[in-house]
């Protein structure tokens, strides 16, 4: 449904003003900008004109209260219509108090956190002037090499779909219109950029339309089912169309098939882009496919300014199309409220107060604790003592580099680092610090200073891992070990025979050949963001127990590449019962399991699982199966556990995963704490795309499994069996 004020607006406009409404500008094209905003790709030659800038629709990368009022205040003196432009930016995993990234707040399995991330966020970026933000990124990622795998939330759609509704919850609240801390959500990359060939960012993508379905196209639905105003489309093409040409995505199955109403924008510069590609031969025939496919915005190139006024001219174009387009932007701003206040939320004075308070550092903590994931713990080095004197040792000893990509407005200096963490929990002795080695360069005199500061220690923690460019957009690897520098650097500190705990810090899981067996203890930290420091000292301390469990694989070796829980089985499968030496699916020279499987990750504490039941081991379409089982806490302090449970569907219509997450809890529980966790499952949870696309289900037998992890479970079995009417 569109406003009166939309509709009544358009009327208004020339054929012009609609389609610079459809052009998204960076923010150093914009009167009155104090600064040149956040630039996040290639700044190629625009041809745009002064008049262009007055009608534009909407702005990239801009922020301040004081910036963002006197841009709008300038377009507003200088647009005909007193539209007000719509101010969009990254605000992905906080706006200046930063939250780990994405990864690790999969990581967390913390649904409330993340929404609470996101609704933090969304105050602080609403105060500051900003409408909308360019997330969540909810693309399925397989391989690490990606660099992108820091922004999604991992490898499984089910926890990614629950992942993408906290956050467009979190970032737009219930009413935008009234509810000025929340901003719009742009839910991205649309679709399938995740499966990038070789992990190399903006690459290929190859799948059929049933694997888009069954694991990439989830979490957007879940994020339009929850209300999400935009959508981004992604750089890659899909089934040989890149996506901001594609009309199956946006028109069939967005707007025709999801009913979706908002807002579709394209990538930076993805409508040019459409000529490197070869599904254009100019920038025309890229701007009549890109809105013909049904991309409403064109970020950061010029290709609809320049030629659709002569494509509509022409005929080749119905004008129509581009009223569709422009009257959701404006249906847009109405829903944010702009026509009243054009300003919105900008508040200088309050900007202040909101901006980095204390409670928003305080919950960045608590989530950053909750998103490491402790990988090893041997002789229980885990937790630290006070009084033990330790050594930390690394390129990150001191750095403020822990916020990662997409930290934007995110500064280093406010970043606690790992040395004032730990420096607040040591009683009595200080924490001696080196550092070893750079991240991709170390010396011998580095070394040797790390080596004798070692000595001295009782125990050595080790501060290593990826620059944070080396991962993000544009920051694929295919070697994704270490540096060789901190390879070199860990090993000669094992030399001198202490207990070693590494913490790492990076995008991406980790080949961890060189680290794994020089670590007594190693903990996952990710880019922790702004409390990244205190929250590591909280763990390493124990004043946090880890609860922390992988969303994404780690590989054993980049060869196995890709590697995720959720696979199929193959006609050959190893380790099958009647399974011959040679010829099974396998690899000569390494194991097929990753080192450390998806939903993996220890705590200071154990828990068993017991007494798995079902309530019935027969079901059909209408009844409902109780899955109740006891997870007792067998340690000696009290801890947080990711209680997990999948299904397995033995038999299928085409291949089905050899198993599937269709539920999880985080609980909390005393030591010798005992509780029956209890989940329910219907015929819904059955269903799965088959060849044709249809979502439905299949009678027969199913496998529960509930556990710790992916691959630690008990199970029990039921059947799915075909009502009356069925048969
Ligand atoms: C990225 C998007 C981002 C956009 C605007 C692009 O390069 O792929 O994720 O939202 O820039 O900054």
């Amino acid at each position: 449904m569109k406003s009166n004020k939309a509709i009544e607006l358009l009327a208004k406009m020339t054929l012009e003003e609609k389609i610079d409404q459809l052009m998204q500008l960076a923010t150093p094209f914009f009167k009155g900008a104090s600064d040149n905003g956040k630039i996040t790709g290639p700044m190629v030659h625009l041809k745009v004109d002064v008049k262009n800038v007055q009608n534009a629709g909407s702005v990239l990368g801009a922020s301040g209260a004081e910036n963002i009022i006197s841009i709008q205040k300038k377009h507003l003196e200088e647009n005909r219509l007193g539209i007000p432009l719509l101010f969009m930016s990254d605000v992905v995993h906080g706006y200046k108090t930063i939250f780990p990234i994405p990864l690790a707040i999969g990581c967390s399995w913390n649904i409330d956190l993340a929404e609470q991330s996101a609704k933090i966020a969304a105050k602080e970026a609403a105060v500051s002037g900003i409408h909308v933000t360019f997330a969540p990124m909810v693309d399925l990622v397989r391989d690490p090499r990606w660099g992108r795998v820091m922004e999604s939330t991992g490898e499984d759609p089910f926890l990614n779909s629950m992942f993408a509704k906290a956050q467009v919850k979190g970032f737009q609240g219930k009413d935008l219109k009234t509810n000025l801390d929340h901003i719009a959500a742009c839910v991205k990359h649309f679709a399938g950029y995740g499966a990038a060939e070789g992990g190399r960012d903006y690459n290929t993508v190859n799948m059929s339309d049933r694997e888009l379905h069954e694991n990439y196209l989830p979490p957007f639905k879940n994020a339009i089912n929850a209300g999400v105003k935009m959508i981004m489309s992604s750089f890659n093409i899909v089934d040989g169309i890149p996506a901001t040409a594609n009309k199956y995505l946006m028109r069939n199955i967005l707007r025709e098939q999801w009913g979706f109403d908002g807002v579709i924008i394209s990538d930076w510069g993805a409508v040019k882009e459409l000529i490197s590609h070869g599904v254009a031969s100019n920038e025309r025939e890229a701007a009549l496919k890109a809105l013909e496919a049904g991309t409403d915005i064109e970020m950061m190139t010029h290709c609809y300014t320049e030629n659709l006024k002569n494509l509509v001219e022409s005929g080749e174009l119905d004008e129509s199309l581009i009223d569709e387009a422009v009257i959701r932007i404006l249906q847009l701003k109405d829903d944010l409220g702009l026509f009243e206040n054009p300003y919105r939320g900008a508040d200088i004075k309050r900007e202040q107060k909101v901006v980095m308070s204390n409670s928003h550092r305080k919950a960045a903590r608590e989530l950053a604790a909750e998103s490491c994931v402790l990988l090893k713990n041997e002789k229980n080095v885990l937790p630290l003592e006070p009084m033990q004197k330790i050594a930390l040792i690394g390129p990150f000893v001191d750095s403020g580099d822990i916020l990662g990509q997409w930290s934007w407005l995110g500064s280093t200096d406010d970043a606690v680092t790992i040395a004032a963490g730990l420096s607040k929990k040591v009683k009595k002795n200080e924490v001696l610090i080196s550092k070893g080695s750079d991240i991709t360069m170390i010396t011998e005199d580095l070394k040797k200073q790390a080596v004798e500061t070692a000595k001295l220690a009782d125990v050595i923690v080790m501060a290593v891992g990826e620059h944070s460019s080396m991962s993000g957009e544009a920051g694929s690897r295919s070697n994704i070990q270490l540096p060789e520098a901190q390879l070199e650097l860990l090993k000669a500190i094992s030399t001198v025979g202490k207990p070693i705990v590494t913490v790492l810090f990076n995008g991406r899981p980790l080949d961890l050949h060189g680290v794994i067996e020089h670590s007594d203890a190693l903990l996952e930290a990710w880019y922790p963001g702004t409390e990244g420091g205190n929250a590591i000292g909280d763990i390493l301390f124990g004043d946090q127990n880890p609860s922390g469990k992988l969303t994404m694989s780690f590989p054993y070796s980049a060869g196995q590449i890709p590697v995720y829980y959720n696979h199929y089985n193959t006609g050959r499968p190893k380790g099958a019962p009647d399974a011959q030496v040679r010829y099974v699916s396998q690899y000569l020279d390494s194991p097929n399991d990753p080192l450390f499987p998806f939903g993996f990750g220890l705590s200071y504490t154990t828990f068993q699982y017991s007494n798995l039941k079902l309530s019935k081991n027969q079901i059909t379409k209408t009844d409902k199966l109780i899955v109740s089982f006891n997870v007792k806490n067998t340690g000696s302090v009290s801890g947080k556990e990711i209680v997990q449970l999948y299904i397995s569907d033995t038999v299928g219509e085409v291949v089905r995963p050899v198993k599937e997450l269709k539920g999880f809890k985080k609980i909390e529980l005393d030591s010798n704490e005992e509780q029956t966790i209890y989940f329910e499952l219907s015929e819904v949870d059955l269903r799965y795309f088959h060849s044709n696309l249809a979502y439905k289900s299949d009678p027969g037998t199913f496998i529960v499994s509930v556990g710790s992890s992916s691959t630690e479970v008990i199970e029990l079995s039921f059947q799915l069996i075909p009502t009356k009417e069925d048969q």
